[in-house]
Order: C-alpha cells, then structure tokens, then sequence
C-alpha cells in the first residue's frame, strides 16, 4: 500500500496538540516526512514521540508563528532535515480564553488580547505562508492548507477578533491560490466547527448546549475528521483543489 503523502516533507504548526497533532498522525501514517512545529516545545516533542510510535519520522520545532525570524527558522529547519518542503498545515491558533477575553463582546475585548489575537490566528498564518511560498515557488510548487473555522464564515458572539483573523485567513487562502496557481502552488483552508479539544473546552462549559443544539450532528467533531480532510488537501489527488475553502462542521454551516 502506498500513502497519500509518500516521499513528501511536510510543516505542521500548532501540532502540540488538538487538530495539528491529530494531523501529525495522519501524515506519518501516509507517508510524510515530518516538522511538528509548537510554542510549546514539549508538546511537540511528545508529538513526535506518538509519531515515531507508529513508525513515522519527524522532527519537534519550538516557536512563535507571530515571530518573522522564527518562522523562517522553523521552514529552514524543514528543508535541511528532509531536503525540501512539499506541504504545510497553518495550524497554530489561540481562543478567546488564551488572551482574557473569554465572553466578551466585541467592545469590551483590550487592545493588547485583539493585538495577539489578530498577531497569533492571522499575521502567524501569512507569516507562514510567506516564508512556505517562498521555498515553493523556487522548487517547482508545493500545497498549503490554512486552518480557518467556521468563524471564518459566520459571526459568533463573544469572539470578535477570533472571527475577524479567521476571516481574514481565509481571505489570505483565497489571494494567494490565485497568485501562485502558475507556480504550481495549491492554497486551500479548512473550517473546522466545534471539535473536541483544549481550545473549545472553555466555550462548551460556558455555552456547550446552546451549542450543540445548532449544529445538526448534535456532537462536536474529533481532531481526526479534520485532519483527514487536511491530508487529502495536501495530497496529489487533490490537484485541482485551490482557493477553496473546506467545512468540516457536523452541518453547523448548513443551517
Ligand atoms: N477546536 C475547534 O473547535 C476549532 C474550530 C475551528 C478552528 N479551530 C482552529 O484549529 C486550530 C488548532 O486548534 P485546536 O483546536 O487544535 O487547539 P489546541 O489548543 O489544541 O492547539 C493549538 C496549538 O497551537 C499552539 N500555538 C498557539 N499559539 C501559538 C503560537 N503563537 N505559535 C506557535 N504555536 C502556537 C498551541 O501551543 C497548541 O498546541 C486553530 O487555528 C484553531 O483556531 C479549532
């Protein structure tokens, strides 16, 4: 059996934990060659760790997407432990909670939580992508998959910067798979709904029945389901796939 990513380098942001590590997984096990890259360093590590378990190969990255030199050292890194970069999952994001602005309304959020906000979910991503692009265009083309959510589509009360970078990552998708189609470059996003993980479990204790009452799957989405999707957006049999955007959310978006 051959996997879908066989013989391809591949950077995965944010996969300390949740969706990104979820993808790690489902990367190595089709084939990928593997940075994990995360803030939290340890968590990467124990990433990589749960990836060599079943026999992939990977490298742990620390850093901050927010940072222009670290995310340069991070794609580096990529390319000389695995000798390019094929693929790239922007993945790395925070919540509402993460910058004390959980429950808040959109005047009532601080300048310095809507900064790391917007510094963390949408600069971190171009960011990401600039430095991804760059490699790519020189090498004959390559795929990105941006993680937006469905807050990248709808407005959701209490998350106003969140929604605003998430609409704004999907705006970057958009421009930049029309801007690199010619180079052989893919640029797609996925929206996740309300998937179980250290992100959401702030909002489900606030909000959770509220919540599930509106999407038409009545349970939250696994990191898994996501990932799949994210690993056939970076495969070839997607190679018609570009500046589109992906939900994957239980039919929350449908309604
Ligand atoms: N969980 C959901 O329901 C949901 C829904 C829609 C979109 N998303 C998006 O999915 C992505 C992954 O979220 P998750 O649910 O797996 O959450 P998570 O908290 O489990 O994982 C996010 C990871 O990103 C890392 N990270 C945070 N800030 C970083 C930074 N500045 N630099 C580098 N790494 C950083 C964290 O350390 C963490 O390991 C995020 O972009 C999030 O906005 C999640």
């Amino acid at each position: 059996m051959t996997g879908m990513l066989d013989g391809k380098s591949a950077l995965i942001t944010g996969a300390g934990g949740g969706i990104g590590r979820a993808a790690a997984l489902i990367f190595a096990r089709e084939g990928a060659r593997l940075a994990v890259a995360d803030a939290n360093r340890d968590a990467a590590q124990d990433t990589v760790a749960m990836v060599n378990a079943i026999g992939g190969q990977a490298i742990s990255l620390g850093g901050d997407v927010t940072d222009d030199r670290a995310v340069q050292a991070m794609v580096r890194a990529t390319i000389e432990a695995h000798g390019g970069l094929d693929c790239a999952f922007n993945n790395a994001g925070i919540a509402g909670y993460q910058v004390d602005a959980s429950g808040k309304r959109t005047a009532e959020w601080s300048e310095a939580a809507f900064d790391r906000m917007i510094g963390v979910n949408l600069k971190g991503v171009w960011l990401c992508m600039k430095h991804e692009l760059l490699h790519m265009q020189a090498h004959g083309g390559g795929a990105i998959v941006n993680t937006g959510s469905i807050a990248g589509l709808v407005g959701l009360p209490t998350s106003s910067a969140y929604v605003a970078a998430k609409h704004g990552v999907l705006g970057l998708t958009k421009t930049a798979a029309i801007e690199y189609a010619p180079e052989r470059i893919r640029v797609n996003a996925v929206c996740p709904g309300y998937i179980r993980t250290r992100m959401t479990e702030d909002v489900m204790a606030r909000r959770g029945d509220a919540i599930l009452s509106m999407v038409p799957a009545k349970r939250m989405g696994t990191p898994e389901e996501i990932a799949e999707l994210v690993v056939w957006l970076c495969s070839e049999r997607a190679s018609f796939v570009t500046g589109a955007c992906y939900n994957v959310d239980g039919g929350y978006y449908a309604v």
